[in-house]
């Protein structure tokens, strides 16, 4: 997601919008820019941050009562000077700023190719603005006109904010699937993302619509639809403080990005998974689909969370594709001098894709001839440049330092991945393939379903914030997730927590089981489901307290827990997406109720670029 920021009235638009930039730099913050309408279009645009930006345009001529400015986060096309936002028509009459993805966008650029276009970016928005300017020059229509008229045509998420130097008073808006909203003055108006660029000049708000279009002037708010039919603006008061907005409202980061998975989950699919007709589109993984086929193994590098996510890969990857995988802690494997033969493929996953751990260790196994595929959430990343191919997480910046959305997120991309490989290898039957790709469409609503039914959890935290230590026991593709939610837990609240396989319980840390001791069953209806019971059994013979994670209707479990939280029935293989979010609350609540920085641990960072 990206910040973007207008202004059209009296007062001069640059202080405004690179105010409201920085404000909006929680959406992304990759790169930045700003166009202001003086006497024709004056853009001034680079890679980083907006304070950056703010520096080397000190001493322009930044006078002007009309501009745009956007925070990018990126998606298509690496963070860099040329495909900063806005954006410039070919003609340089018009410039424009985007916020989500054009889904058709390569289709667009080659008809435009096509008319003699070219292109200084490897952006969709350029494609975009470009597109609307040739159909604005072909219909010889109004740019209001064009701007209805390319919406129709184009598939995927976007909000646009639109300047052009021959009516430099105006800002033409419009959304489909990502926010905006426009802030009324006493002639002016304001347009951001969320609100929080405006909230200091005016409460009076109006949140556009999908499929809205808005002519925007100083003294006037023009609304309609994409068939050119007028609409009443709604305009409504806020009474929500700035702080609250960049969090969506909810008291945390990490809540709020917690939240937030059905999304990106969603986002992460999209483009992608095609259940109907059976197909995964990921290009960087086609292009080394037969290395990756014929590969004699597959080594997972990762850190904490991602490296979590890389041993439920494990398991996926040889059920699938029936490839030996090995999953390495990436600070053990860049020292260890480990044995990579020319065609190993290695999967590097990382949310920040700076890891200094996990950077060194493919640097060494490419130079040792390795395949290097990155599963990564920052576009551009060091992590992400150094693969020779990957496919990133699209889960948008995660602020908060445990990672919540991004694991789920990673496990969305590997599973896909996995599935694509084991088609194309034949080791996947095709109605196991049709199941599972609809299965896995369905994990975002069983994620909603999961944080609907999550509410017990603020309980539970409170019932058990004073245990010294915890214990996360899962089997199979649930045992990485009992490492997770034990993970989660000692970062957030500082409680000791150890995951461990539940079977292996019965080789000493069963010793640790008394009436003091909560014991965290990760338990979603599998095929080891069974033993999983068996093992309840001898944790509660032990008077320990056992608290699971179940499937809906599991009577089983539940008679044999003191407390349980539910998931909602899915593939054991899909299972960990839905298993680890109330582990993620659990730890969230019970990090509040001890009076934790939930969203800034001690001791921790986001992004550990360090030995
Ligand atoms: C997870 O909650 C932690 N913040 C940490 O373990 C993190 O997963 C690890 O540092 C790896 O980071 P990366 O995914 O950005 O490479």
């Amino acid at each position: 997601m990206c910040g973007i920021v207008g202004y059209t009235g009296p007062r001069e638009a640059y202080p405004i919008i690179i105010k409201g930039l920085k404000r909006l730099e929680y959406r992304g913050y990759d790169s930045t820019g700003v166009a202001l309408q003086n006497g024709g279009l004056k853009v001034y645009k680079k890679k980083g941050k907006v304070a950056e930006l703010e520096d080397s345009i000190v001493g322009k001529d930044l006078h002007s009562n009309v501009g745009i400015g956007h925070t990018r986060w990126a998606t298509h096309g690496e963070p860099s000077d040329r495909n900063a936002h806005p954006h410039q028509s070919s003609s340089g009459r018009l410039a424009m700023i985007h916020n989500g993805i054009i889904e058709n966008y390569n289709q667009l650029k080659k008809e435009l190719i096509n008319k003699g276009y070219t292109f200084s970016s490897d952006t969709d928005t350029e494609v975009l603005l470009n597109f609307i300017e040739e159909i604005k020059k072909n219909n010889n229509c109004s740019l209001e006109e064009a701007v209805r008229v390319a919406l129709k045509r184009v598939t995927g998420a976007y909000v646009i904010l639109l300047l052009d130097s021959e009516d430099p008073e105006t800002i033409i808006a419009a959304r489909k699937g990502s926010p905006l909203v426009i802030g009324v003055g006493k002639g002016e108006h304001f347009l951001g993302s969320d609100a929080s660029p405006m909230l200091e000049y005016t409460k009076e708000v109006v949140y556009v619509n999908d499929y809205e279009l808005a002519i925007v002037k100083p003294d006037e708010l023009i609304l309609k639809n994409l068939g050119n039919e007028k609409i009443t603006p709604y305009v409504q008061k806020l009474d929500i403080e700035l702080a609250a907005i960049e969090k969506g409202g909810y008291e945390h980061f990490m809540l709020k990005e917690i939240f937030e998975q059905p999304q990106t989950i969603y986002d992460c699919l999209r483009g992608r998974l095609d259940a109907t007709e059976g197909t995964i589109t990921m290009s960087g993984i086609q292009q080394y689909a037969e290395q990756i086929m014929n590969a004699n193994r597959i080594v997972m590098v990762a850190c904490g969370t991602s490296w979590h996510a890389g041993l439920i890969a494990e398991y996926i990857f040889e059920e699938l594709c029936r490839i030996n995988v090995e999953v390495e802690y990436a600070s053990e494997f860049r020292y260890r001098n480990p044995v990579i033969n020319k065609g190993d493929v290695i999967i590097a996953i990382s949310q920040s894709g700076e890891t200094a751990d996990t950077l060194v260790a493919i640097e060494n196994a490419k130079a040792k001839g390795a395949i290097i595929l990155g599963v990564v959430n920052v576009v551009g990343s060091s992590i992400a440049r150094m693969s020779h191919a990957g496919a990133y997480t699209h889960a948008g910046p995660e602020i908060g330092v445990a990672s919540t959305k991004a694991f789920t997120a990673q496990l969305a991309v590997l599973t896909m991945i996995a599935l694509k490989i084991g088609y194309i290898k034949g080791t996947i039957p095709h109605k196991r393939y049709m199941h599972l790709l609809k299965e896995l469409q369905e994990v975002p609503e069983k994620v909603a379903w999961t944080l609907k039914h999550s509410d017990n959890i603020r309980a539970l935290a409170e019932k058990y914030k004073d245990a010294r230590d915890f214990l996360y026991l899962g089997r199979g593709y649930n045992f990485p997730v009992a490492l997770e939610g034990a993970l989660k837990l000692k970062e957030i609240s500082y409680i000791h927590a150890e995951g461990y396989p539940a079977a292996e319980m019965k080789h000493g840390p069963i010793a640790l089981v008394d009436e003091n001791l909560p014991v965290v069953f990760v338990a979603t209806k599998d095929s080891y489901h069974e033993k999983v019971i068996s093992n309840m059994q001898e944790i509660k013979a032990r008077k320990g307290k056992v608290i699971s994670v179940i499937t809906e209707g599991d009577d089983a479990s539940t008679a044999l827990s003191e407390d349980v939280m539910i998931v909602p029935e899915a593939d054991e293989i899909l299972a960990p997406m839905l298993s680890a979010i109330p582990l993620q609350l659990l730890a969230y609540y019970i990090g509040v109720v001890k009076g934790c920085d939930v969203d800034k641990p001690r001791n921790l960072a986001k992004s550990v670029t360090v030995e």
